[in-house]
C-alpha cells in the first residue's frame, strides 16, 4: 500500500454539500430513505426506475431472475433499443436541435452535433455496417481516436444489435490482434490517425499490422479519414467511412433486442492470463449509466454541459462521456488531445471557453496539472463549474483538497467515484447535494447498491482493512467473460462461494461507515488510472529472446499513483541498450502505458519453497522499503542484494 494512500486513512477534514440548490437527491435522509425502498422491495424499486428512465418497446415481464446465479438476468421479456433511448426518443420530445456532442481538437478545431445531426449519422453508419454484413450479435472492434465517429460507430452497432468492442487507441497492434481474435470480429472501424501533442498518432497502420496475421474473422476495416497521414489501403478489405455514409438514407429502422442483448465487450486486465472480455448487456447496462449521470453529478440534462476526460476505450469513456450524458438527452465534450498541449492550462481552458458544469477526470491528470502549477487554472474562468468528479484510483488528499480549492473554488462538491469495468457503472460515491465529503474517501454506496468491506470469510470487519464485495446483483454489473464462463465464476463469485462479487480491492470503513480504498489486493496495477496485469507484463517481457523469467510489481509512484517495475532474470549477459530496448519490447506487445519504469536484473528471482514468486519482497524491494518477509528460505539470498540495484532505464 502506497505512503499517499495511507495517509488517508488518517484524514479527518469533512465538507458538508453546498447549500441552495436542490439536487436530484437532497438530502442524505431522501438518500436512506431510497435504500430503505430497495431493502424492503428491491425488485419493485428496480421495477418503478426502468420504466422511468428507459423506453420500451415491449415491457419486460420479470425484473431479476436470479435462478442460474452468478448469471444474473435482469428485465426478462423485454425489448428495447439503446441508440433509440438515446437518440430517437430526444428527437421525438422536440430537442432534436440541442447539442449532443461538443467535440474540441487539440489544434483547436470544434464541432457542434445537434441530436439529430447525431441521430442521422448513426442511422447512416449503421446501414453501411448491415451493408457490409454485420448482423444483430456479431463483434465489431472500434480502434478509434475521440472523434464524433468513435461514438457515432458505437451507437451504430447498438441500432442494429452488433456487439462493439472498443479497444483503446495507444494499444499496440498485438494487443489489439489479441482483441480481435478473442472476439471472433468481423469488421474493425478504425481511423487514418488522431491528433496528439502537435503531431499524428498513426492508427490505420496499426490495424494492418494486426490483420496481417491470423485475424480471419475479420471481413472488411471501415476507415475514417480524419489526421490526413498517408495509409496504405487493402482494396476489397477497406472501405471509406465518409464516402460510404454520403450515399446511406439518414433512416434506419432501431432493432428492438432483448433485454439482455449484449451490448458491448470491453477487455480489461486481471491477475491472471490475458485480458478478459468484460460483457455487458443492454437495459440494465443503460438504466445504470442513466441514472448515476443524475445521482453522482446531478446532471440536469438541459442546462448542464458534461465533460468526461476519459477516452472511449475505457469503461469511464463508454458510460460516461457517451451513454450515460445521451440517455438523459444531454450535452457531452469530446476532447481530442493531450490535457497538456500546448500548455498545462488546456483542459481549464476547454472548461471555460465552452462552459463546463460537470467535470470528471482521474487523479493521476489532477496530480500532473496540480504539479503543473495553480497559475494555468487561474488564468482561465472556470466559475461555470458546479460538480467535479473523480475516478480511476485512489485519490491523495493533497490532490482532492487542490481540486476542492483551486479548481472548485470551495464551492464544488468532489465526486469521488469508486467502480470498475465490470459495474458497468458508480458503486461508491457521494450524492453532490447530499452526503458530506472527506477528502480521500469515495464515501458511500449508491441507492440501490449492496456492498461491505468482509475478511478473508466474508464476515463484515468493522475496524481495519477488509476486502470490498458487493452482496447484491446490479443492473450494470458485468454479464460474463466473453466465452469463458469458467472464468467469471473462477474470478469475482468463487472467493465467497457464490454468495457476494468479489471486487478485488482493499478497502476500509470509517466510523461513520466511509468507504476509503487502500488499492487492489491482487496483482492488478493501476497506473495512472490504467489497470494494468502484471501477469501481461511479465508474459510480455518473457517473450523477448533475452529473458528468461520476470517478474512485475507495483511500487508507489507520485504522480501515477503506481509505477511498473521488473525483476528480470536473463539469458544472456546484459548489454548497455538492454533495459531500453525490454521496455520498446513491452510497448510493442501491449502498448506505451505498459512500459516498465524500472527494470532490474538478478541471476534468479526470490521463491518461495513451493515455488511461488516471493511479490511482497519484490514490492518492498521495489519501494525501497525495509523489508518485512522472510527471506532465511531463500536458496541465494545474494539475490535480494541485486535485486535492491536500481535499474537504468
Ligand atoms: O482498484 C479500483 C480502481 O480501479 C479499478 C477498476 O479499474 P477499471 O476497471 O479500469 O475501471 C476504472 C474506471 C472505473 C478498481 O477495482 N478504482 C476505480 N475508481 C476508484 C478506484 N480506486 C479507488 N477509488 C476510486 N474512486
Amino acid at each position: 500500500m502506497s505512503e499517499t494512500i495511507m495517509s488517508t486513512l488518517e484524514e479527518n477534514r469533512s465538507f458538508n454539500p453546498p447549500q441552495g440548490h436542490k439536487g436530484h437527491i437532497s438530502s442524505l435522509d431522501e438518500y436512506f430513505s431510497i435504500h430503505e425502498q430497495f431493502k424492503s422491495d428491491f425488485d419493485g424499486t428496480w421495477r418503478t426506475l426502468a420504466h422511468e428512465h428507459l423506453s420500451w418497446s415491449e415491457p419486460f415481464t420479470r425484473v431479476l431472475d436470479r435462478s442460474k446465479a452468478p448469471f444474473f438476468r435482469w428485465f426478462d421479456g423485454g425489448k428495447l433499443n439503446l441508440s433509440e433511448n438515446c437518440l430517437d426518443r430526444h428527437v421525438e420530445a422536440g430537442l432534436g436541435d440541442r447539442t449532443a456532442i461538443i467535440w474540441e481538437a487539440e489544434a483547436g478545431e470544434v464541432r457542434r452535433i445537434s441530436y439529430q445531426e447525431l441521430l442521422d449519422d448513426v442511422c447512416k453508419a449503421a446501414n453501411v455496417i448491415k451493408e457490409i454484413g454485420v448482423e444483430a450479435g456479431d463483434r465489431v472492434i472500434i480502434y478509434m481516436p475521440m472523434i464524433p465517429e468513435a461514438a457515432i460507430a458505437m451507437l451504430a452497432c447498438a441500432r442494429i444489435g452488433a456487439i462493439h468492442s472498443v479497444v483503446f487507441g495507444a494499444f499496440s497492434p498485438q494487443a489489439l490482434h489479441d482483441r480481435i481474435q478473442d472476439a471472433e470480429a468481423k469488421l474493425v472501424i478504425t481511423a487514418d490517425g488522431g491528433g496528439r501533442r502537435g503531431g499524428i498518432h498513426a492508427m490505420k497502420p496499426g490495424v494492418d499490422e494486426a490483420l496481417s496475421g491470423t485475424c480471419l474473422s475479420v471481413q472488411h476495416v471501415l476507415v475514417v479519414r480524419h489526421a490526413g497521414n498517408a495509409i496504405e489501403w487493402n482494396a476489397g478489405r477497406d472501405i471509406d467511412w465518409h464516402q460510404a455514409l454520403k450515399f446511406q438514407p439518414a433512416v434506419c429502422p432501431p432493432l428492438a433486442v432483448d433485454s439482455e442483448h449484449p451490448l458491448f465487450i470491453l477487455y480489461t486486465s486481471g491477475s491472471t492470463g490475458k485480458p478478459k472480455g468484460i460483457l455487458h448487456s443492454t437495459a440494465g447496462y443503460l438504466l445504470w449509466a442513466s441514472l448515476t449521470m443524475r445521482w453522482s453529478f446531478d446532471f440536469r440534462p438541459e442546462s448542464d454541459l458534461f465533460w468526461c476526460t476519459a477516452d472511449i476505450g475505457w469503461i469511464t469513456g463508454h458510460t460516461y462521456s457517451v451513454y450515460g450524458p445521451l440517455a438523459n438527452g444531454g450535452t457531452t465534450v469530446m476532447y481530442e488531445g493531450v490535457p497538456t498541449y500546448p500548455d498545462p492550462g488546456r483542459l481549464w481552458k476547454i472548461c471555460a471557453d465552452h462552459g463546463v458544469t460537470i467535470f470528471y477526470t482521474a487523479p493521476t491528470a489532477i496530480r500532473a496539472l496540480k504539479k503543473a502549477g495553480d497559475e494555468w487554472p487561474n488564468k482561465h474562468d472556470l466559475s461555470s463549474l458546479r460538480v467535479l468528479g473523480t475516478v480511476g484510483e485512489p485519490i491523495n488528499p493533497e490532490a482532492w483538497m487542490w481540486y476542492h480549492d483551486v479548481i472548485g473554488k470551495t464551492r464544488c462538491p468532489i465526486v469521488d467515484t469508486w467502480w470498475q469495468t465490470e459495474t458497468g457503472g458508480h458503486m461508491i460515491a457521494p450524492l453532490p447535494f447530499a452526503t458530506p465529503t472527506k477528502p480521500g474517501s469515495a464515501t458511500l454506496a449508491l441507492p440501490g447498491i449492496d456492498v461491505e468491506v468482509v475478511d478473508e470469510h466474508g464476515k463484515p470487519v468493522s475496524e481495519g482493512g477488509g476486502m470490498l464485495v458487493i452482496r447484491q446483483p446490479w443492473p450494470a454489473m458485468l454479464r460474463g467473460i466473453w466465452g469463458d464462463d469458467q472464468r467469471y465464476i473462477d474470478t469475482y463469485w468463487k472467493k465467497f462461494d457464490g454468495r457476494y462479487y468479489f471486487a478485488g480491492d482493499g478497502a476500509r470503513k470509517d466510523k461513520d461507515g466511509y468507504i476509503w480504498f487502500m488499492g487492489r489486493v491482487d496483482d492488478v496495477l493501476n497506473v495512472s488510472g490504467h489497470r494494468l496485469g502484471t501477469m501481461e507484463i511479465e508474459s510480455a517481457l518473457a517473450s523477448h529472446p533475452a529473458v528468461a523469467e520476470a517478474a512485475v510489481v507495483g511500487r508507489p509512484d507520485e504522480l501515477k499513483g503506481e509505477a511498473i517495475c521488473a525483476f528480470v532474470v536473463l539469458k544472456c549477459k546484459p548489454g548497455d541498450k538492454l533495459i531500453a530496448e525490454l521496455r520498446v519490447h513491452v510497448a510493442r506487445e501491449i502498448g506505451p502505458i505498459a512500459k516498465p519504469d524500472d527494470i532490474r536484473f538478478a541471476n534468479s528471482l526470490p521463491k518461495t519453497r513451493s515455488g511461488k514468486i516471493m511479490r511482497r519482497l519484490l514490492r518492498d524491494i521495489a519501494a525501497g522499503r525495509d523489508i518485512t518477509s522472510d527471506i532465511s528460505t531463500l536458496e541465494d539470498q545474494s539475490v535480494v542484494l541485486q535485486l535492491q540495484q536500481p535499474g537504468k532505464a
